[in-house]
């Protein structure tokens, strides 16, 4: 039973959230014959375990779960819910998809899985955003070719009005990229994605950041800035935190999840990129409340978002593990690869990267 009372009342009728599985699982091209494992936990969605159940017996693939005895929250990435327990890895490394109604993300147990091919969809969002912000047609391909862009660049550049100028080394770590559903082999997805990020090479990000009013943190809060914060970067890592109420929520943070005073780990420049699914609305906080599960991904997902973040890049290939780890969706920034513009003012240059809204 879910103890959390819903901030607005839930639209989509529950009765509908199995046909939106087995749209997603379409997506996934889930098949007859193919093994899905479901992870959950105490805290997850039942209505999610029964529509996956459903809509997969629909396709014909055969369906367990895995309930496994630890919580990760949003604010707590890199939990190994998977591992401890003997046989649940091989199992799921035997599944042709995993499906994760937590975050796996950060853990050394989803690599593993990966690497062996098993494509992983998480599903963590509400459902009425996981009806609004299904790929819709165009996603993959829009996805595709920003990551194209991003993986020849070697040199990624951050304006903006408000005094950002950032400027990071590329190609140390692979580029990532999510378009919603998990249909190539050892990929990961989530259900409402639609951005690209990679991380800065190791001691290259330089310059300044100023976060404005209107911009997200949606990690580890969930909340609209309301002040500015000018971050002073500097081989990497953030020097200087200044402003008003938002800088000290972010330098609180920071600190707080130092592991010992000399730990800088937080501090580091992590995950650089930008949104692409025209689904995700920047205005949602604002239209159906901070609950988490409403913008874990149309906050990181809305079209010319600059994706700006601290903390671990073990997702990369990286050492940092560090729990000090924020994410801010930042608008109205132009973003430059090579010098040659992609985004200008949080709008995209290169059309190949706008993908049309479905109404829904
Ligand atoms: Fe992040």
């Amino acid at each position: 039973m879910r103890t959390v009372a819903a901030v607005r009342a839930q639209e989509i009728n529950p009765a509908r959230l199995t046909g939106l599985y087995r749209r997603e699982f379409e997506l996934c091209q889930v098949k007859s014959g193919e093994t899905v494992v479901v992870l959950t936990d105490l805290a997850a969605r039942r209505e999610y375990v029964e529509a996956a159940f459903a809509a997969a017996d629909d396709l014909g693939a055969d369906i367990y779960e895995i309930c496994v005895n630890a919580i990760p929250s949003w604010t707590k990435v890199g939990v190994p819910t998977v591992g401890k327990c003997k046989g649940t890895l091989d199992a799921i490394r035997q599944a042709d998809i995993l499906v994760c109604l937590h975050i796996p993300l950060f853990t050394a147990w989803l690599k593993e899985v990966m690497n062996g091919g098993t494509r992983v969809l998480m599903i963590i969002d509400a459902p009425d955003d996981l009806e609004q912000l299904l790929a819709p047609k165009g996603l993959k391909e829009a996805v595709k070719h920003a990551h194209g862009r991003l993986a020849q660049a070697r040199e990624m550049r951050i304006l903006s009005d408000a005094g950002t100028d950032l400027t990071v080394k590329c190609g140390e770590y692979p580029v990532m990229s999510q378009w919603g559903y998990a249909d190539e082999p050892g990929h990961f997805d989530h259900w409402g994605g639609g951005h690209v990020h990679t991380f800065p090479n190791e001691g290259t990000a330089n310059g300044t950041v100023v976060v404005q009013p209107g911009d997200i943190v949606v990690l580890p809060y969930c909340r609209y800035v309301q002040d500015p914060i000018r971050l002073e970067i500097r081989d990497g890592f953030i020097r200087k935190i200044e402003g008003g109420l938002d800088a000290k929520l972010m330098n609180d943070w920071l600190e707080d999840n130092r592991a010992h005073p000399g730990d800088m780990d937080g501090h580091a420049v992590s995950h650089l990129g930008w949104g692409l699914n025209p689904q995700a609305r920047w205005y949602n906080i604002a239209l159906n409340g901070d609950a988490p599960e409403r913008s874990h991904a149309s906050a990181r997902t809305f079209p010319g978002n600059f994706l700006f973040s601290t903390g671990p890049n073990t997702q990369g290939g990286g050492k940092r593990r560090t729990k000090g780890h924020y994410d801010v969706p930042m608008r109205d920034c132009t973003v430059l690869l090579d010098n040659a513009t992609v985004i200008e003012r949080g709008k995209f240059v290169d059309p190949a990267m706008i993908v049309q809204r479905e109404t829904r």
